[in-house]
């Protein structure tokens, strides 16, 4: 990182603070702000809009203009040419893969797709209609219960292990959610198919006949896993990184970062997203509720709109756009009512002066969840696939600054409260 700095005076102190300026290789100058604590002052960033938590490599965002890069691969790119596997160990390794390591890796991965027995009795104690995400958020930190031999964190193999374990482990779980849901058997990985493949035959096969995967589908499943990958430091990777700077096992972080990406401001919003379109119910009600998200008096938001960096378009949605349409089309579905209402929503809002005002514009959950219904996955188990695909860009990061050494994070804060007083005695009160 090359240094500048940039000098701060402030009326109560003497002379004033010089602070280091780092460049990283994209993006804004950070401020190295540690200086400040010596001279009395904490800074104060409520949701952390202008804080960079960590330096990292993993991935560049570029909000402005709508770039996602991975490595430095644009995700458009990766859309296209890579699969969700391949990106996953992008993300991990810094690399993509050669032919053989690609193989090894898929070879890897699929030999971990299997759960302990015991953890097929875990989901029978959940009622039928329990939120998958709740399911989900124990049986994922449940899973360091059983991997007792690979939890030192400081062991470079043991590090791996876990990754690879998760990456592995979370579609069969996610699908264990469905089928305990609907009261079917959970059905085995199938060692011969690939990872999307596989997902949709645990999610949607039975015991009683063969299931025969439509490739358009499991292609549309893959890229949905690639496009919600990684995110830079979104709150739920935040969270990950923030469990893990305390030492705690890899599967506690992600199982911490499933638990807040459930939020609908959060990768909750994708079953957001079909309740407001189903709630509009009707293109002639649009109006109505475009007027409700502009209205500061209504808590109410275009779920699937908006994001804290893309003050563009999120480059997910447009791919995310054009593999809805390949999915419809394919399942005969293109009349889709909640697709028209989603199509009609999208180009009133995005030539609305208030969303155009704001730099409102889809993001990836806009679209996912027409294309996951369409699938034939229920709402609830929208933010599970999202968490499906999310975990290899949780387990990066935690890989990278376990890797590369970190202090436990412990944020500051500013006090309003009372200042020191006296005790009263409760009879005199
Ligand atoms: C994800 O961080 C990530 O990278 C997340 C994610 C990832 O891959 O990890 O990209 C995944 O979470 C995508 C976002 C999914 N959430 C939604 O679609 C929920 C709806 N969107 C909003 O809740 C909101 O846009 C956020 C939470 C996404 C971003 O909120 P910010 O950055 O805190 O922005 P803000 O709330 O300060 O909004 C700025 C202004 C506000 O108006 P003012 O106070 O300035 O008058 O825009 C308004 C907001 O009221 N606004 C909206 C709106 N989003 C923001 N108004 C109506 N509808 C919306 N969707």
């Amino acid at each position: 990182m090359t240094e500048k700095s940039v000098r701060l005076h402030a009326d109560d102190i003497e002379s004033p603070i010089d602070l280091p300026v780092y460049s990283g290789t994209l993006g804004n100058d950070v401020v190295d702000v540690r200086g400040l604590t010596a001279n009395g002052y904490f800074t104060y960033d409520p949701g952390f809009v202008s804080t960079a938590s960590c330096e990292s490599k993993i991935t560049y965002i570029d909000g402005a203009n709508g770039v996602l890069l991975h490595r430095g691969y644009p995700i458009e790119v990766l859309a296209e040419k890579s699969e969700y596997l391949e990106t996953c160990y992008l993300l991990l390794h810094g690399e993509l893969p050669s032919k053989s390591q690609y193989e090894q890796f898929q070879t890897l991965i699929t030999n971990h797709t299997m759960v302990h027995e015991a953890i097929a009795r875990f989901f029978r104690g959940f009622h039928h209609d329990s939120h998958p995400m709740a399911i989900m958020c124990g049986a994922v930190g449940a899973l360091s219960a059983f991997y007792h031999d690979s939890l030192d964190i400081s062991n470079a193999e043991h590090r791996l292990i876990s990754a690879h374990r998760l990456v592995a482990k979370m579609p069969t779980l996610a699908a264990m959610c469905y089928k305990h849901h609907i009261g079917q058997p959970f059905m085995y990985p199938d060692n011969m198919l690939s990872y999307s493949e596989n997902f949709l035959r645990m999610m949607f096969g039975t015991p009683c006949e063969d299931y025969k995967v439509n490739p358009v589908l499991a292609s549309a499943m893959d890229k949905i896993f690639l496009l919600h990958a990684d995110h830079e430091q979104n709150a739920s990777t935040s969270t990950v990184r923030l469990a893990g700077s305390s030492g705690a096992n890899p599967f506690a972080c992600v199982a911490a970062g499933i638990a807040t990406l459930w939020g609908p401001a959060h990768g909750g919003a994708n079953e957001a997203v079909l309740a407001m379109l189903e709630e509009i119910g009707d293109e002639s009600n649009i109006d109505k509720f475009i007027a409700k998200a502009k209205d500061k008096n209504d808590p109410f938001r275009l779920m699937g709109f908006g994001h804290r960096v893309y003050k563009n378009f999120d480059p997910r949605a447009k791919v995310m756009k054009q593999t809805c349409d390949e999915v419809l089309t394919e399942l005969g579905l293109e009349n889709d009512p909640l697709l028209k209402i989603a199509k009609r929503l999208e180009k009133i809002a995005l030539e609305d002066e208030y969303f155009i005002q704001k730099k409102l514009y889809p993001n990836v959950d806009f679209y996912s969840g027409i294309i996951m219904k369409a699938i034939g996955i229920p709402t609830e188990m929208f933010t599970v696939i999202f968490a499906t695909g999310r975990t290899i860009g949780w387990i990066a990061h935690w890989h990278e600054m376990v890797s590369e050494g970190f202090k436990i994070g412990r944020p500051r804060q500013l006090y309003t409260g009372y200042a020191q007083r006296e005790y009263v005695k409760l009879e005199k009160r």
